[in-house]
């Protein structure tokens, strides 16, 4: 809580390649969290750093990553979005968070061990300390809720368990955050692997679907998604997990309820219905597109809008990182 205000805050990293399973299950629903909540979308560059990035790639994908979330719907005008390395209260929290973090802690975290088997040659202090930076990000806005992934669960639960030994030592401080995991019935699968989630950093490129394919590609893909054996379109993810992963994009994407997509393709094969698939999925994804095209055209733009974001972003992370250092016995000489 911010006064009287409730505080949603999410962190998205700077890769231009999400997919439809990220657009369906969380993005599009955004713009919803407006209207009950003080919302934040930061674009977390400081978080990129923790394995090796090539600055120009860094920055196009900063500057690409915030218009497609506005493509997407998120207005500028009733969500703040900036980019994180632009407010320097995050890092200036992090470090005081890190002071009330345990070295045990954060040798747990299951994406901690996942990165530093992946990337075992840079094993940096930034990987370790991620969780604590994204603790900072948080609690910088008094955050109520956190709209995450599963896979970022952990870390939300690690934040609330520094929120809470700060609270116990320095009563008042923050808001104790609460995860929120979108439904897994809008858990879009892999084209490939139905069984498996669809996944932006999978290496093979035909199991996803991103928002930015075009639209020959992304029939393409719906064409040689993997089926199931017979020939029914049929919801039963147990036994057709193939055809019901695309029925449940088809029925996202159109609005049309699975039976009524079961009535459509009775009688028809495979074939028509992937295309249908492919075919409506373009359709809803050309507008997103088209803005976002739009958008990435003028940088300058894109700028002021950044600027505003992380002027309005510096509001609230002042004002609680000032309490945070009061409470803690730093001179506040000004
Ligand atoms: N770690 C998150 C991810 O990889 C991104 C993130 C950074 C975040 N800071 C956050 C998410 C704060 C929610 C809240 O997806």
């Amino acid at each position: 809580m911010f006064g009287e205000q409730k505080v949603s805050y999410s962190g998205v990293q700077p890769s231009g390649n999400l997919t439809i399973g990220n657009y369906l299950g969380a993005i599009r629903n955004f713009s919803e969290y407006s209207e009950k909540y003080k919302t934040f979308y930061c674009v977390v560059d400081s978080h990129a750093i923790t394995v090796r990035q090539v600055p120009v790639e860094l920055r196009r994908r900063t500057y690409e990553t915030l218009a497609l979330y506005m493509a997407c719907g998120l207005d500028p005008e009733k969500n703040t979005l900036y980019v994180q390395s632009m407010v320097h209260e995050h890092a200036e929290l992090a470090w005081i968070l890190n002071c009330f973090t345990m070295f045990g802690e954060l040798s747990r975290m299951t994406q901690f061990k996942d990165k530093s088997a992946r990337h075992a040659d840079n094993i940096n202090a930034g990987l370790f300390t991620y969780p604590v930076l994204m603790a900072a990000d948080i609690l910088l806005y008094q955050t109520d809720v956190v709209p995450v992934g599963i896979d970022q669960k952990q870390h939300v639960e690690l934040c609330r368990d520094i929120a809470e030994r700060i609270n116990q030592l320095y009563p008042g401080t923050f808001t104790v955050p609460e995860p929120i995991v979108s439904k897994s019935g809008m858990k879009i699968m892999s084209l490939a692997e139905p069984t498996k989630k669809m996944s932006k950093s999978d290496e093979n490129t035909n199991a996803v679907v991103y928002i930015l394919d075009d639209r020959d590609t992304i029939i393409r893909k719906f064409k040689r998604a993997v089926t199931d054996s017979g020939a029914e379109v049929r919801f039963d993810p147990e036994e057709k997990p193939g055809v019901s992963n695309l029925m449940s994009i088809y029925s996202c994407f159109s609005g049309k309820s699975l039976e009524e997509i079961e009535r459509e393709f009775a009688g028809k094969g495979y074939g028509d219905f992937k295309l249908a698939v492919g075919e409506v999925t373009a359709d809803a994804l050309a507008p997103v597109q088209k803005k976002f095209y739009e958008l990435l055209a003028d940088k300058a733009a894109l700028e002021a809008q950044m600027k505003k974001g992380a002027e309005e972003a510096s509001w609230y992370a002042r004002r609680t990182l000032s309490k945070v250092q009061k409470k803690l016995g730093f001179l506040q000489v000004r």
